[in-house]
């Protein structure tokens, strides 16, 4: 019987070989699928929406490693004239930082938005992912934001989430085939900087009504609202799982980045940032683990993976994969991939071997 550092490396081998995660886990008899709604993965870790899903020669590179798939950088959405109410989002970076948390792990600090091309541009672009995505079987998942009410009587620009909706499904087709588009929505962090998500009432009406209307707008399609982490606690967090539930979301991503004022260990100096790290993972694994009480809905989770333990701790918690940014955008993606699925010692394989999953 070979012991389970060689089974380790002889996957690990075949990996070089074939870079397909699943097939060799099949090959080897581990019998574990990964998921996203009900889209197969063939390892559980997506590229999270961000800088490295922006441009076709990076999500390459994701398909390159092995990972399971990429969520497209957010867009903001557009009626058929080109009117945006939310284009303030497409907002430059003037800001740019690592810092690191107490376990050391390295955290983006900025102050940019959502995708700076106007919807057109991102067209573009998308198809062209989406083109690559069906040729290497690659599932890529669109994500974006339209119109959002400030108060409980502004009415909805149906229009653009209509119009958005749309032209989504018809490009993101080319890759999805007959098979419903999966499409996030991001309520993004950033909300806040822009005192729009403050209102509870008003933000568990945008979770409700929001997948309703992307879902009115096509009838081929998948919605997964993103969770923004506020700072009302976790009834409220679980409120606007319901919302969505309610309102017809098919699954949900737990959670965005919190908005806070960080103070620099260096320094002292302080800021106003979207934050991550230990502190994000610790507060959405209570969340995945409260969510599972309330609903069976699927769940995608994101925020602070830095190693396979990680991984494996959202899976065990009931997430259907971890979409993973900061640590891929720190060590680039073969050898965050390398890292996260097959380091010796903490790896995802590693640990499944030694039984740690389920
Ligand atoms: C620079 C940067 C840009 C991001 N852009 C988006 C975005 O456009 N849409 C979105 O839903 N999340 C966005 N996020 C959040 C990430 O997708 C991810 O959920 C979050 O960073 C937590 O995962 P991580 O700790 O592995 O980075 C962004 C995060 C960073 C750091």
């Amino acid at each position: 019987m070979p012991n389970i550092n060689e089974t380790l490396r002889a996957i690990r081998d075949d990996f070089r070989r074939i870079s397909n995660l699943k097939l060799i886990l099949d090959r080897f008899n581990i019998d574990l699928s990964f998921s996203y709604l009900n889209l197969d993965l063939k390892c559980p870790i997506l590229i999270a929406p961000g800088p490295l899903t922006q441009s076709l020669s990076r999500i390459k590179k994701a398909a390159d490693a092995g990972y399971g798939g990429v969520v497209l950088k957010s867009v903001v959405g557009e009626d058929q004239h080109g009117n945006a109410s939310m284009k303030m989002l497409r907002k430059r970076s003037t800001f740019a930082r690592w810092v690191y948390d107490d376990e050391g792990n390295p955290i983006f600090h900025w102050n940019g938005g959502l995708d700076l091309r106007d919807l057109r541009e991102y067209l573009k672009f998308a198809r062209e992912v989406f083109r690559f995505g069906r040729e290497r079987d690659f599932p890529v998942i669109p994500s974006f934001l339209c119109h959002l009410p400030k108060s409980l009587d502004e009415e909805w620009r149906v229009e653009e989430w209509e119009y958005t909706t749309r032209i989504l499904v018809e490009s993101a087709s080319i890759y999805y085939g007959d098979l419903p588009v999966i499409m996030e929505i991001d309520f993004c962090p950033f909300l806040k900087r822009e005192r729009l998500a403050v209102d509870r009432e008003v933000v568990l009406r945008w979770y409700r009504e929001a997948p309703k209307l992307v879902k009115e707008a096509s009838s081929n399609v998948q919605v997964v609202p993103k969770l923004l982490n506020l700072d009302f606690g976790l009834d409220f967090q679980m409120e606007m799982i319901r919302a969505a539930r309610n309102g017809g979301a098919d699954g949900i991503v737990i959670a965005n980045r919190f908005f806070r004022k960080y103070t620099a260990k260096d320094t002292g100096e302080t800021y106003f940032t979207a934050h991550g790290g230990m502190e994000l993972r610790l507060i959405n694994q209570r969340q995945i683990r409260e969510a599972r009480r309330i609903t069976d809905m699927p769940i995608s989770a994101t925020g602070g993976t830095y190693s396979g333990r990680h991984i494996i701790e959202y899976l065990n918690l009931g997430a259907q994969n971890v979409q993973v940014l900061t640590y891929v955008m720190k060590r680039g993606f073969k050898e965050a991939f390398e890292d996260l699925i097959f380091n010796p010692k903490d790896g995802f394989i590693k640990l499944i071997l030694e039984g740690e999953i389920g």
